[in-house]
């Protein structure tokens, strides 16, 4: 990067490190530090401490570290750049720009973000104006108050189609500058003049992230007030501005100012359909209210709410008609999310009442009424499951067949592996809960793993560095209790060293042992380990207090569940290890900044998130 260290030193001791993450977290005063929750990993007692004076955050609890910018590349999910931009603003400072191309952009986009906010005062005066008072009245009759109106910046574009040209040419502006802000169009045909892209329409400016007007939704009036004029043409009853340097449709999100404040405190992010219904939404109290602009919801939109979300556990619901049609979006929507999944990142879906919107539901239910639907939100695994068997019968093996391979195949698409074998792990647990109520439920034997499970899915990459902690030892543990487990998990364990030599024989043998006799049942393993000396090391591990943490290996566990369980205690076990690599690679990336430990740590990064590195 070509930010000099010392434009970051001066940055880093302008910001106050804890104002920053006082602002998304909550934190309470200890001494001459702060204290918090850990936003990187869930607890209910702070371990998450803020320095000012060192300008650095530290979590006794998952050893999450670092400055104030990778707090926010971390917390806000933004890029390095992004996140010194944003400081910057905030400091007052200017981020040195390397071309003349890169400060004519930026003096170009403070230009039009100054006359867009021009045009938004221009619309808010019109709706005012006594000759408008029907556009007006039409707002205070659908329940919206003077003050909603004022918070939203609703307003109101006249019909005439040069009369925000006047007065925005009066102001100094270009037709070039307007019609690059998609406040005019370019005229038809040449030596025409440009004219207005809204006339006679409600106008619901639309603010970026920060606030700051950057395109328009003009809705028209109804039928009532503005009577048809042709019988062959009705006009589209909300239009958008066109796409423009400041707007980028897939991107925004309307109502994100607002709902940013209500994540921060804590509330929930509820995804709409339209301006309506957030502004409904946010009227009733309901701060979280967000929506797409007029079109299905997008991967970005979906991660701009992730990002939102000041927490580990990032669920906005996704609000959606409750009729076949709906659901058919939802059906998309979900389809697009799947691969977008990571361990704290879902979604959930809340279906309306037929005919209902959350704007009509709030006005006839009241906002309780509209809070019962979000209550019964559903989970994306639910939503799943529910797709491929409401109304469905499964009375047979091929319907059972078909509908397990059905959602193997959407469960598939899930990129990140952690997910995957956890939605794996649920639809198995489903399958035997519903197609095969606990009755009917077949005896397994030994050898027969009732799980096929997928080795490929889980890490394989050796990891130095770990102590002989207790999981590994309880992995061998269950593995001695349960040898049938040997052929499904063999691939694994050839990954794995014990630190202690005792123990890395005792695996060693354990496996040489398994390989060539599959049909092994515990006894004839600890005979076995007996006899070549390691009753002492058997002992030790096989300790009862190991099935206080890992109830699973004990000799009178579930077995159908031993290998499900055991590959869940391997992943935690492996993501535990990775992460204290990675933790140990922030430090170390952070103390000596060398290009080397750069990488290092970025390749970490990736095995984490299961990415080629980027
Ligand atoms: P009201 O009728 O005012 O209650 O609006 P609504 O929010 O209920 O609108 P509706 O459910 O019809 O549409 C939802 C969203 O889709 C709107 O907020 C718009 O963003 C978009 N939309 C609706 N109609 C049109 C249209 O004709 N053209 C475009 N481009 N977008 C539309
Ligand atoms: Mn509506």
């Amino acid at each position: 990067m070509a930010l000099g260290s010392h434009f970051l030193d001066e940055l880093r001791a302008r910001i106050t490190i804890s104002e920053v993450i006082g602002r998304r977290v909550k934190v309470t005063r200890a001494g001459r530090e702060y204290k918090a929750c850990c936003p990187f990993h869930h607890e209910k007692t702070p371990s998450f401490t803020i320095n000012d004076d060192k300008q650095f955050y530290h979590c006794f609890g998952c050893g999450a570290h670092g400055d104030v910018i990778k707090f926010l590349m971390e917390h806000d999910n933004l890029s390095f750049m992004d996140a010194v931009e944003m400081l910057a603003a905030e400091a007052g400072l200017q981020v040195p720009k390397q071309t003349p191309q890169e400060r004519a952009q930026v003096k170009e986009e403070k230009d039009l973000h100054g006359l867009l906010e021009d045009v938004t005062c221009y619309f808010e005066a019109c709706l005012l104006e006594p000759r408008h008072s029907d556009a007006l009245n039409y707002l205070l009759d659908r329940g919206i108050s003077r003050q909603t109106i004022k918070d939203f910046r609703i307003g109101f574009a006249p019909d005439d189609p040069q009369v925000l040209r006047k007065v925005m040419l009066e102001k100094g502006y270009s037709d070039k500058e307007m019609i690059k802000a998609a406040a005019l169009r370019p005229g038809k045909g040449s030596g025409k003049d440009p004219y207005t892209f809204f006339r006679d329409r409600v106008m619901f400016p639309v603010p970026d992230r920060r606030g700051r007007i950057v395109a328009f939704g003009g809705r028209v009036l109804p039928e009532h007030l503005r009577p048809p004029q042709r019988s062959d043409f009705t006009p589209p009853k909300y239009m958008n501005s066109t796409e423009t340097p400041l707007f980028h449709k897939g991107r925004m999100l309307y109502g994100e100012p607002t709902a940013r404040r209500a994540a921060a405190e804590g509330r929930v992010l509820i995804l709409v359909e339209g301006y309506m219904d957030v502004i409904a939404c946010v009227q009733a109290g309901i701060g979280g209210a967000l929506a797409p602009m007029g079109t299905a919801v997008t991967e970005e939109q979906i991660i701009t709410m992730w990002k939102i979300i000041p927490d580990f556990n990032k669920v906005p619901i996704l609000c959606f008609d409750g009729d076949n049609a709906g659901r058919k979006a939802a059906g998309r929507v979900c389809e697009r999310i799947l691969p977008l999944l990571e361990p704290g990142k879902s979604v959930r879906f809340a279906f309306m009442p037929d005919g209902e919107d959350p704007d009509s539901l709030i006005k006839s239910s009241g906002v309780q009424g509209f809070k019962d639907v979000i209550k019964c939100a559903v989970s994306l695994f639910d939503f799943l499951w529910n797709s491929y068997t409401q109304g469905k019968s499964y009375d047979t093996p091929d319907e059972k067949a078909s509908i397990k391979k059905q959602l193997e195949n959407e469960i598939a698409r899930i990129a990140h592996r952690d997910v995957q074998e956890m939605y794996r792990g649920a639809l198995r647990d489903r399958i035997s809960t519903v197609f095969y109520p606990p009755r009917q439920k077949q005896k397994f034997s030994k050898g027969q793993s009732y799980v096929a499970a997928d080795v490929s899915m889980l890490p394989k990459k050796p990891r130095c560095g770990h102590e002989d902690k207790g999981a590994l030892r309880e992995l061998f543990f269950g593995l001695i209790n349960y040898p049938f487990i040997f052929e499904s998990v063999e691939e694994v364990l050839s990954t794995v060293a014990f630190k202690a030599p005792r123990l890395e024989q005792l695996r060693q043998d354990v496996c040489s042992y398994l390989s060539g006799a599959p049909d092994a049942g515990h006894d004839d393993l600890v005979h076995y380990l007996e006899d070549l000396g390691y009753a002492q090391e058997i002992s030790d591990i096989c300790n009862e207090s190991v099935y206080v943490h890992a109830s699973f290996c004990s000799p009178s566990a579930n077995e159908e569940n031993i290998l499900s369980k055991w590959l869940e205690y391997w992943n935690d076990y492996n993501a535990a290890g990775l992460e204290e690599e990675i933790h140990d690679g922030w430090k170390r990336a952070y103390l000596d900044s060398s290009q080397q430990e750069e990488e290092k740590l970025r390749s970490l990064l990736s095995a984490r998130t299961g990415e080629e590195g980027t």
